[in-house]
C-alpha cells in the first residue's frame, strides 16, 4: 500500500555483547533507522552456551528500551560449534525428494545424533553431472536453537526468524559491496569467543565454519606474556593504553592460528576443485579494529584486506551515528545489520 513501511529487527546476541540494527524498507529502498549495543556481558555467555540467563535477557530488554524499538519480532541467529554448513553432493532429485533424502545424506556430514539437530538446505546446483545435485546443508543442534529461542521469549520478543550468523554476514557483504564474478571472498567476523569464516564465490557460501579464536584470545596472550590484569590487556586491545605492550606482535602470533586454518580451508577447496586461492579477505566484527590484525592477515596470504562497513550503500536515518563514525562503529554491527536485511 502506499507509504507502506516494513521494519526489521536483527538481533545479535554474542558472548561478549549484543546489538541490535533496525532497518526499515519501504519504496526508497532500505535504510538504517536504528542500532544499539549492549555494556559488555562478562562471563554471561561462555563457550557459546548461555551461562547467566538473567543477566543476557535483562541486557536485551535494556538495550530495546534505550533504543525505543518498538517492533518485537526479531531476527536471529545461532553459531558456533552446534551449528554446522556444508556443501555435499547427493543424487538428484526434486525439492520435495530431497526434503526426505536429506535425513540420510545429513547423517554422513553431521557428527551429531541426527534426532538431535535441525536440518535446512539449498539445492546451490541441481546438475553437477547427469546424477549428482550441489547442496548447501545446515544442521543446528536443536537445544541450542530452543536456547536462543527462549532467551529472545524471556526478553519479550518473539524469534521471528533464527538464521546462521555467517549467512547473515554474507548477506550484509553481498548488500554492501560489489563482489566481482567468479571472485573468491574469505570473509572473516572476528569477534570475542569466535571467528565465523565463510569463503563465497558467486553468491555461494563454499566453505562455512565457526572458528575458536576471537579478542578473547588476543586478550588471554597478553595478559600471559605481560601479567597485567584482564582490564588492561583490553585497553590496550584497543589501542587506548598499553605502556611497552606490543600488541600487534601478539595479535600477530594469535592471528597464526587463523592463518592457518584459512590455509587449510582453502586446500580443501583446491582439493575439491572449488577455488585455487581466495582473491580477498573482508574483515569484521568487534575485533576487525584490533592493531594490526588486516596488516598481518595482507601480508600472511599476500590479498586485500578491507574492513567490512555494513552501512556502505545503505541510506541511513540522518544523525544515527551521533558523531561517532560509522566506519569505527559499524563492523561490530555487521551480523545484525545482516540479519535486518533479510
Ligand atoms: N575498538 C576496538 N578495538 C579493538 N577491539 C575491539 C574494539 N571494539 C570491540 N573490540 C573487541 O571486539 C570484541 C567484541 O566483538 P563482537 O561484538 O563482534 O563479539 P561477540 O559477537 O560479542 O562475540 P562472539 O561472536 O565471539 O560470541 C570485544 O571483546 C572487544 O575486545
Ligand atoms: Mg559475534
Amino acid at each position: 500500500m502506499f507509504g507502506k513501511k516494513k521494519s526489521v529487527v536483527g538481533l545479535d546476541i554474542g558472548s561478549s555483547s549484543i546489538k541490535v540494527a533496525e532497518v526499515v524498507r519501504d519504496r526508497t529502498g532500505d535504510r538504517l533507522v536504528n542500532y544499539g549495543i549492549s555494556e559488555p556481558l562478562s562471563e554471561a555467555i561462555v563457550d557459546g552456551e548461555i551461562m547467566d540467563r538473567q543477566m543476557v535477557h535483562e541486557a536485551i530488554t535494556n538495550l530495546m528500551e534505550s533504543r525505543q524499538i518498538r517492533n518485537k519480532q526479531v531476527v536471529t541467529a545461532v553459531s558456533g560449534r552446534a551449528v554446522i554448513v556444508k556443501k555435499i553432493l547427493m543424487d538428484r532429485l526434486t525439492e520435495e525428494d530431497a526434503k526426505e533424502a536429506i535425513q540420510w545424506e545429513a547423517e554422513q556430514h553431521v557428527p551429531y545424533d541426527i534426532n538431535d539437530v535441525s536440518l535446512d538446505f539449498q539445492i546451490i546446483n541441481p546438475n553437477v553431472d547427469a546424477k549428482k545435485m550441489q547442496v548447501l546443508l545446515v544442521a543446528a543442534k536443536k537445544d541450542m536453537i530452543a536456547n536462543h529461542a527462549d532467551i529472545v521469549r524471556e526478553a519479550g520478543l518473539q524469534p521471528a526468524i533464527i538464521d546462521v550468523d555467517s549467512f547473515a554476514i554474507q548477506n550484509a557483504v553481498e548488500a554492501n559491496y560489489d563482489l566481482a564474478p567468479g571472485e573468491t571472498v574469505a570473509l572473516l567476523n572476528i569477534g570475542a569467543e569466535i571467528t565465523n569464516l565463510n569463503i563465497v564465490r558467486d553468491q555461494v557460501p563454499h566453505f562455512t565454519k565457526d572458528l575458536s579464536v576471537g579478542s578473547n584470545s588476543f586478550v588471554e596472550n597478553i595478559q600471559r606474556r605481560h601479567n597485567v590484569s584482564q582490564s588492561d590487556a583490553l585497553s590496550a586491545l584497543r589501542g587506548l593504553s598499553g605502556g611497552d605492550i606490543d600488541v600487534e606482535s601478539i595479535v600477530q602470533a594469535t592471528c597464526e592460528d587463523l592463518s592457518t586454518q584459512i590455509d587449510r580451508a582453502v586446500a580443501y577447496l583446491r582439493s575439491a576443485g572449488d577455488a585455487e586461492r581466495i582473491d580477498r579477505i573482508l574483515v569484521s566484527g568487534g575485533s576487525a579494529r584490533v592493531p594490526g590484525l588486516a596488516d598481518f592477515l595482507g601480508q600472511r596470504h599476500q590479498v586485500p584486506v578491507d574492513v567490512v562497513i555494513p552501512v556502505s550503500k545503505l541510506s541511513m536515518e540522518p544523525g544515527l551515528f551521533n558523531g561517532e563514525s560509522p566506519e569505527t562503529v559499524a563492523p561490530i554491527l555487521t551480523v545484525a545489520i545482516g540479519l535486518a536485511l533479510r
